[in-house]
């Protein structure tokens, strides 16, 4: 059933107050009390009373420029803008009177006399603030007639793919512009012209598409006419109903008001009190959203005896029987350990938590593991080992109270937007950045905002450079003595202590390992010590390395040693990389650890889940996802059952993972395409969209969040559906009705889970914190408040091991990986939707001098080659990158980024080193040899899917 909710939000005009201080007023007799600093509409709209307005939105700052708004103070002359006027004591506010009705007519005549009136037609028709006002005002004449000079013809842009720009309908209320400054931090936008002929522009009058506008949305969210509009309502016209949900992208869990046409999106626009997002969003979640009836959807489940068949569809209990039958075989044959599945982190809670127990109950092995062992494993390993909780410390609003912040080995203006905007607003606010990383991310120099440092650290050796800085704050007294004595371990922080001060560790010893200048080191680490509120956020650009756990714990070193910890505005906040990916870690996906990070050679735990399941669980840590790549090409992991992640092209090493899939005798997927993996499985069970399924997904912050179906699974089953059944044809009986039964399960069988239910969920309204249990009944903000989850925090030795990924004579360059706004990791969903106007290919980053020491220009076809592969990429000539670094993203599969990555990984968890492979570029003519079987194997494979279907294998034959 679907739970709705209203489509047109409370709009209170201007931003709520939180001030201590309260003030009294009287608004129309109505006696009233708000924080200090309320506006008086704000104040109004709180007591029922809704002052017009136009040019104020209570996401924004009020700017008074439409004068609706005015009102008559008791004792003060004229009329002012109720928006602009802060509440003060004892006022008494009149809000309607003649007079006032008066020039509110006029006001609204003005705007009238150059908007076309075309209501009726109008995409905005019954959801249009200039149309209500003009009701509301009670406007019944225009006196200036429209044959003087107007703007009713000029010219629509519709250059964005997602949203027209309309001039003839801009009233010029600037809403546009400051939210794109504001809330988004683009500055893309500004009031050209003066007076009559201002209008808004796009960059130096560009289209939309051609300016710095990076398709946030925020601009049309805030406009109040249709001038700028979605292009989805323009065609589909208004919605009829609304439900909240969570963006699938990107570990931000933005919350999303669904606004739905029957069972079809009109469109997703960001939830007001979404608290992970305060109401604002970034491209992919609030446009890139059509995947989800995309044409290449597969929408019944298939099976075929080997991949050099065509696909045969079945029904699901065949499907399902068949997959059954086939891991039974396998395990008859080659024993239990033989075969495993995969969670996914782009899947729910729920969703994951079943696919581990099939794996731990009905399998019976304990070789389950996730695609987060790929990205932030190292970050759980470290987290764990110093603070003893595998997760962010803070929530997202946080970032408003510090005073300090690195970045690291993360670039959250392309892979954590809506974050990044927050963090932009605190340092136009006055907050000092330090940025580590090898490239030169937006965040060094964005419209606004310069990096008081960017140590541009040489790939492969972060941890030399945070242990150089944890000597500058150690040997300079800059540690925070009282905090470190009350909260750590005392033998552990001194052993730290005497190792970070080895002169060996000094920024001036590491200098030639980091290639990061040792005046740079010392400043950033004293502005870090000293500046007040110092909060570190992270990426992949720490774990996937060869030391990204080492990494990882040098972090939780350094904020334990500056007492940045257990309050608002410090931390250690890894920015998760996919939408459930701190989720799918909590819900025991990892083959050494239960639900809650629990080992499962814990007899005490694994007794709570045998007695739970009714059957035993194996005490071993089972086999993870790179061992069981190694024991398929050995022989000996023989099934695969894989939910939602395409390891084909996300993992390492391409050309060794074809080998293990190759190897195998059953790989059933479940995912929403024919993704690289499918192309390899012997039985495709579709999956669905977040759009189509009810759960929870958790986000950077430790946010449970509920995820909504708006419609029902286009294959008929949901995703957990498929696995019960699965598990039941496996001879494991698993039952539920629906999938808050699933969390309830968890929530009974996990201590930080314990209060956890989507009732609770529903209740706080904006999703909860974990943990949340009798201790902490709403949840937990923020971690490690008066003591670690550990007790006593554990400082970590951190010695600089180099990486066996180092530039060599023949290999002189070190390629580098990251993502780009506008396409989402494996791009399976992005790819397929207009988000590819902005990026349509990989492209390799080069510096100039290495481009011109190989005759490289822009465009060249580039070779890149590894120890384990070579690919072809086009070349991307800029001064992003240093001398020496490479970049590149890997979001087509063609790129074969990871066919150069190589199988050099992380000491503690196996984390691909995917930021730092050795190799070579060359200028080539043609893709290169992989490139060219790849090509061949996916025609082959989308022949074989097309074949299933008469209809499409003509089409083929014909096309
Ligand atoms: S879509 Fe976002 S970035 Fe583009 S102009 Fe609007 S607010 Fe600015
Ligand atoms: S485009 Fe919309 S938000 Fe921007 S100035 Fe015009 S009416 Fe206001
Ligand atoms: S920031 Fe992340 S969660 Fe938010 S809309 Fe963008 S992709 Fe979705
Ligand atoms: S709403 Fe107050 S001046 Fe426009």
């Amino acid at each position: 059933m679907l739970e709705t909710i209203a489509i047109r939000e409370r709009d209170y005009g201007t931003p709520a107050r939180t001030s201590t201080e309260v003030v009294n007023l009287t608004i129309d007799g109505q006696p009233c009390q708000v924080p200090a600093g309320t506006s008086v509409m704000h104040a109004a709209a709180q007591a029922g009373i809704n002052i017009p307005k136009l040019c104020a939105t209570d996401s924004l700052e009020a700017f008074g420029s439409c004068r609706l708004c005015l009102v008559q103070i008791e004792g003060r002359r004229g009329y002012p803008a109720s928006c602009t006027t802060p509440a003060e004591e004892g006022m008494v506010i009149l809000t309607e009177t003649p007079k006032l009705h008066d020039l509110r007519r006029n006001v609204m005549e003005l705007y009238i006399s150059d908007h076309p009136l075309d209501c009726l037609t109008c995409p905005a028709n019954g959801n249009c603030e200039l149309q209500d006002m003009a009701g509301v005002v009670g406007l019944r004449n225009v006196r200036y007639g429209f044959d003087g000079a107007n703007h009713l013809n000029d010219a629509l842009d519709e250059s964005n793919p997602y949203f027209t720009y309309d001039p003839s309908k801009c009233i010029v209320c600037s809403r546009c512009v400051r939210a794109c400054e504001d809330i988004q931090g683009t500055f893309a936008l500004t009031v050209d012209g003066m007076g009559f002929n201002s209008r808004i522009a796009a960059g130096q009058n560009d289209s939309f598409l051609g300016s710095d506008c990076v398709s946030c949305g925020a601009c049309v969210q805030a406009c109040p006419t249709s001038s700028l509009m979605e292009k989805t309502v323009i065609m589909m016209g208004q919605a009829e109903h609304a439900a909240i949900t969570t963006c699938a992208y990107c570990g931000v869990g933005c919350a999303f008001k669904a606004e739905m046409k029957g069972q079809e999106v009109v469109r997703m626009v960001p939830w007001k009190d979404g608290k992970a997002n305060r109401g604002h969003s970034c491209v992919k979640g609030r446009f890139a959203w059509g995947y989800a009836t995309h044409q290449d959807r597969i929408l019944k489940p298939m099976i075929r005896a080997s991949i050099t068949e065509p696909w045969r569809e079945v029904s699901w209990d065949e499907a399902i029987d068949y997959a059954a039958s086939e891991l039974k075989r396998i395990q008859a044959k080659y024993g239990n350990n033989s075969i495993g599945g995969l969670t996914s982190s782009r899947c729910t809670n729920e969703e994951t938590y079943l696919v581990q127990k099939l794996v731990r109950a009905a399998f019976g092995t304990n070789n389950v593991d996730t695609c987060a062992r790929v990205c932030h494993s190292p970050t759980g390993y470290g987290l764990k080992t110093t603070m003893g909780e595998s997760a962010g410390t803070q929530t997202f609003d946080s970032v408003m109270f510090t005073d300090v912040v690195i970045m690291m080995g993360a670039n959250p203006s392309a892979a954590h937007p809506v974050f990044a905007s927050r963090l932009k607003r605190r340092l136009r606010e006055g907050a000092k950045l330090i940025v580590i990383d090898p490239r030169s991310i937006e965040l060094v120099d964005a419209p606004h905002i310069k990096a008081d440092y960017h140590l541009p650290v040489r790939p492969g050796t972060n941890t030399a450079l945070l242990t150089a800085m944890a000597h500058v704050i150690a040997t300079e007294g800059l540690i925070d003595e009282a905090f470190v004595a009350e909260r750590c371990e005392k033998p552990a922080f001194e052993q730290w202590r005497d190792f970070v001060s080895l002169p060996e560790n000094s920024p001036e010893a590491t200098e030639h390992i980091t290639g990061v200048s040792a005046k740079d080191v010392r400043e950033a680490s004293y502005l870090f010590a000293t500046q007040g509120n110092g909060s570190i956020y992270y990426g992949l650009g720490v774990t996937e390395h060869s030391q990204g756990s080492t990494t990882v714990m040098a972090i939780a070193n350094l904020a334990m040693a500056t007492g940045n910890l257990g309050r608002e505005g410090v931390g250690v906040n890894p920015l998760r990389g996919q939408n459930n990916v701190q989720g799918s870690c909590d819900m025991g996906s990892f083959p050494h650890e239960l639900p809650g990070y629990r080992h499962v050679s814990n007899d005490a735990v694994r007794s709570q889940f045998e007695q739970d399941w009714g059957v035993s669980i194996q005490s071993e840590p089972g086999l993870r996802i790179p061992n069981m790549f190694d024991a398929a090409i050995s022989g000996t992991f023989k099934g695969l059952y894989c939910q939602g992640e395409d390891i084909m092209q996300s993992d390492p090493d391409t050309q060794h993972v074809a080998q293990a899939l190759a190897s195998m005798e059953c790989i059933i997927v479940q995912d929403m395409f024919l993704n690289e993996t499918a192309k390899y499985a012997h039985v495709f069970l579709p999956g669905t969209s977040f759009l189509e399924k009810d759960g929870t997904f958790t986000n950077a912050e430790r946010r449970v969040s509920r995820v909504r179906k708006v419609m029902e699974p286009k294959a008929g089953l949901g995703d957990w559906e498929a696995t019960c059944a699965l598990s039941n044809a496996m001879g494991y009986p698993m039952h539920y009705n629906h999938p808050s039964e699933i969390m309830d399960e968890i929530a009974r069988l996990t201590p930080t889970f314990s209060g956890v239910s989507f009732k609770k969920i529903d209740e706080m309204g904006g999703g909860l914190q974990w943990p949340c249990n009798t201790e902490a009944p709403d949840g937990t903000p923020t971690m490690h408040v008066d003591e670690f989850v550990r007790g006593k925090g554990r400082f970590m030795i951190t010695k600089y091991v180099p990486s066996d990924e180092r530039s060599t004579r023949k290999f002189p360059l070190l390629l580098t990986t990251g993502r780009i706004l506008s396409q989402y990791n494996v791009g399976a969903q992005t790819r397929r939707t207009p988000n590819v106007l902005w990026h349509n290919e990989d492209l390799l980053e080069m510096h100039p001098q290495d481009a011109e020491d190989r005759g490289i220009k822009a465009g060249d076809w580039v070779g890149i080659q590894s120890r384990s592969g070579e690919t072809v990429l086009r070349a991307d000539i800029t001064e992003r990158v240093q001398p020496g670094v490479v970049y590149t993203t890997f979001h087509f599969p063609e790129s074969g980024a990871n066919v150069v990555t190589t199988d050099s990984s992380d000491w503690a968890t196996e984390c691909p080193e995917y930021k730092v492979t050795a190799v070579q570029a060359r200028l080539v003519t043609q893709p290169s040899e992989w490139q060219g079987k790849w090509s061949r194997f996916s025609d082959i494979q989308q022949k074989l899917l097309a074949e299933r279907e008469p209809e499409r294998a003509a089409a083929i034959t014909q096309g």
